[in-house]
């Protein structure tokens, strides 16, 4: 066959012409459009949410599939194709500037997110995400809709626990600071509550929890543990005034079971995924020392003293 200029270039586009075939075409019209297990359709209001995801950029710091790999990242649920079938475009992402967010619906109750939109660093005092308190309330509430499905049916199980979470802790609130001090210290279990804080009150274990509480939890508790952090306004039950747990019976144990865990229902977020045990030991002596002025700190009963401190 003679190489004219007319057959190269029918050549050449009957190769693209198969490639794309084989990488495009075959592999659209044959993708497999079963629904995952967690699947449901999007209200109208998640799809709103989701167009204001799409136009101000989320994905380009944010994922929405998490892989196998991600299980040392305390993946909840590696994503399957089925659950992307109604994407047009898909939004996987490939940058993981801020989280994954494919099971992001339900982490937080809708108050904290609204905080966190309006400026993330009210709710993570170092945080880079920009804020987006210019996009107004009603375009922030539909956005947090939007996020509060991403999981589908798993999102709304943990959706379901914090709605029933939110009502008890805004009665036990609104039932004054000695109603709420005891309502607090009975979410956690009966082991936890009799036990002290295993490392001894020293100057720099104080100046190490005061770093965490700055870096961690200084957006809603405030610089003086009263509460008044600038995300006060957003949250409710509003952040915890640490004085009202004054004189009454707060372990080590207590603090260190709600920092690690979080209070389901309430703006509370747990940190067992961002801070190792001993600084959940010293962020929560700082805030027995300073804002609650009683520390048991190494006290009775010993024997796990887990302290390599003097
Ligand atoms: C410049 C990168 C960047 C952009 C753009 C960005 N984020 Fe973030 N996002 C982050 C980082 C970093 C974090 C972790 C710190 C924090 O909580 O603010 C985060 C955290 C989050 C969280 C909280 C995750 C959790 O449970 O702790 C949500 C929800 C979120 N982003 C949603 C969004 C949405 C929706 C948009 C678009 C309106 C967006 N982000 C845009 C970087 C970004
Ligand atoms: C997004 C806001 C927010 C952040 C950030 C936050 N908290 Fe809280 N915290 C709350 C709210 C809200 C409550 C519960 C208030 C209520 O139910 O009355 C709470 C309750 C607590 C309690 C429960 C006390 C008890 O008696 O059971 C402790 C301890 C606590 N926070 C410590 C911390 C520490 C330490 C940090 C940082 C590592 C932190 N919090 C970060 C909002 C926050």
């Amino acid at each position: 066959m003679r190489m004219t200029p007319i057959a190269i270039v029918l050549g050449a586009l009957a190769i693209l012409g198969a490639v794309v075939f084989v990488v495009v075409f075959y592999p659209y019209t044959t993708r497999d459009m079963t629904p995952s297990e967690i699947f449901r359709l999007r209200t109208q209001e998640e799809k709103a949410g989701r167009a204001i995801y799409i136009a101000n950029g989320c994905v380009y710091c944010h994922s929405q599939s998490i892989r196998s790999i991600d299980w040392g990242h305390g993946a909840d649920r590696i994503a399957q194709a089925g659950d992307y079938v109604q994407d047009q475009p898909i939004l996987l992402g490939s940058q993981r500037t801020g989280v994954d967010l494919s099971q992001e619906g339900g982490e937080h109750p809708d108050d904290w997110h609204v905080a966190h939109f309006i400026n993330p660093r009210y709710t993570r005092p170092n945080s880079i995400m920009p804020p987006f308190a210019w996009l107004g309330m009603e375009k922030i509430k539909t956005l947090t809709r939007h996020i509060q499905g991403l999981g589908f049916k798993q999102a709304d199980r943990r959706m379901e626990r914090q709605n029933h979470w939110k009502r008890e802790s805004i009665k036990a609130y609104e039932a004054g600071p000695r109603g709420n001090a005891k309502w607090l210290a009975e979410t956690v279990p009966e082991g936890w509550r009799r036990l002290p804080n295993p490392y001894p009150t020293t100057k720099a274990g104080l100046a190490r929890g005061h770093k965490i509480y700055q870096d961690f939890c200084i957006g809603c508790h405030g610089p003086i543990g009263d509460g008044m952090g600038p995300a006060q306004p957003w949250i409710y039950p509003p952040p915890l005034n640490f004085t009202i747990l004054k004189g009454k019976e707060i372990s080590g144990g207590i603090l260190y079971y709600q920092i690690m865990n979080g209070i389901t229902g309430t703006g509370m977020p747990y940190f067992k995924r961002d801070l190792e045990s001993q600084k959940i030991w010293e962020v929560g002596d700082y805030v027995a020392v300073y804002f609650i002025n009683q520390s048991d700190a190494n006290g009775e009963p010993r024997g796990i003293d887990a302290s390599w401190e003097p």
